[in-house]
């Protein structure tokens, strides 16, 4: 199977990184190894990177792709919230591409796209239990309307739930397809983009405790770059982005005590410094190539 796959902000991630000194790097979220494989082509001063990826399948897929530099490459299948479990020695670099890729939302079977016929799934770790089509056949109206909201800010978040409660009293929503009809016949739909995206957002968000794991790996992250290593992240949506944005602004800070405090006695030291004050976002070229790249903002801090 051949994928439409582009990696995003390719070249501006590439900028950051040192052209002479050897490096060691982490990539938390390998895909189809396009950001790595780029790294690899050119700067050849890296000594070596950490691949993880929760997909066993996306691992596979970059290995072939991997081929000619495997020597410097160490695959992990794991979720990059355990970052620390595998990581014995201080790095340079630790970068993360978050969401999906293209292999998981294009592969029919892994159901996360909205036309598939295929069973709801949407977990990236194929060894988990809890799927998509778990939270809408089990999980009570009221969570699932939690969730279009909380994870989706989805307009119609109850009505959609009810709709589901409704649906699956008579018999079991079981495909992509179906639960996408079903949302569609509720949203009105505006151009081009598929009215189920926000809730297939949502529900993909729940099935793989995204934001649960991207807090997880920022914690674990900094303590394992070096001084003057970089954090570099591209989120594609403002949860993730906002998750990011804060940690940095947290660790930049010096001082954490209420304003109304005349002498800090907190002890905070900044432990980071911000990059990138504003994100990085893709230009319009990259955009017009590749619509996914336009809500990419990449985030970047450096140990102090
Ligand atoms: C946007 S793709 C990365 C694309 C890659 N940078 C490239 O250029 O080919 C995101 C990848 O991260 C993986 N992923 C997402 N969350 C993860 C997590 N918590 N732990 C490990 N891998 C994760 C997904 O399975 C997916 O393969």
């Amino acid at each position: 199977m051949e994928f439409n796959h582009q990696s995003v902000l390719a070249e501006e991630v590439l900028s950051f990184l040192d052209k002479k000194k050897s490096l060691k790097i982490i990539d938390a979220t390998l895909g189809l190894g396009g950001h790595t494989l780029n790294f690899l082509k050119n700067r050849e001063n890296i000594s070596f990177i950490y691949c993880f990826d929760r997909d066993s399948d996306a691992i596979e897929i970059a290995k072939k792709r991997l081929e000619h530099f495997n020597k410097k490459i160490k695959y992990i299948n794991d979720n990059f919230s355990n970052i620390q479990e595998h990581i014995e020695t201080k790095v340079d670099y630790i970068f993360a591409d978050l969401g999906i890729s293209s292999y998981q939302i294009e592969n029919d079977k892994r159901g996360f796209s909205f036309n598939s016929d295929e069973r709801l799934d949407m977990r990236m770790d194929k060894n988990q239990d809890l799927d998509a089509h778990h939270i809408i056949n089990n999980f009570s109206t009221n969570d699932i309307s939690e969730i279009l909201k909380n994870y989706g800010e989805e307009r119609n978040h109850k009505k959609i739930a009810n709709q589901i409660g409704k649906n699956r009293e008579i018999a079991e929503i079981f495909s992509c397809k179906q639960l996408s009809d079903l949302i569609n016949r509720i949203n009105y739909k505006k151009g081009k983009i598929n009215s189920s995206t926000k809730s297939f957002m949502a529900l993909r968000i729940a099935v793989n405790n995204e934001l649960e794991s991207l807090e997880k790996f920022l914690n674990n992250s900094t303590k394992l770059l070096k001084s003057s290593g970089k954090l570099m992240v591209i989120s594609f949506h403002s949860l993730e982005d906002r998750i990011v944005k804060n940690f940095m602004k947290y660790l930049e800070k010096d001082c954490i005590c209420p304003t109304s405090k005349m002498i800090c006695d907190c002890e905070k030291t900044s432990e980071l410094k911000i990059l990138t004050k504003k994100p990085i976002v893709a230009k319009s070229a990259e955009i017009n190539q590749n619509s996914r790249s336009r809500s990419a903002k990449l985030r970047i801090g450096e140990i102090i």
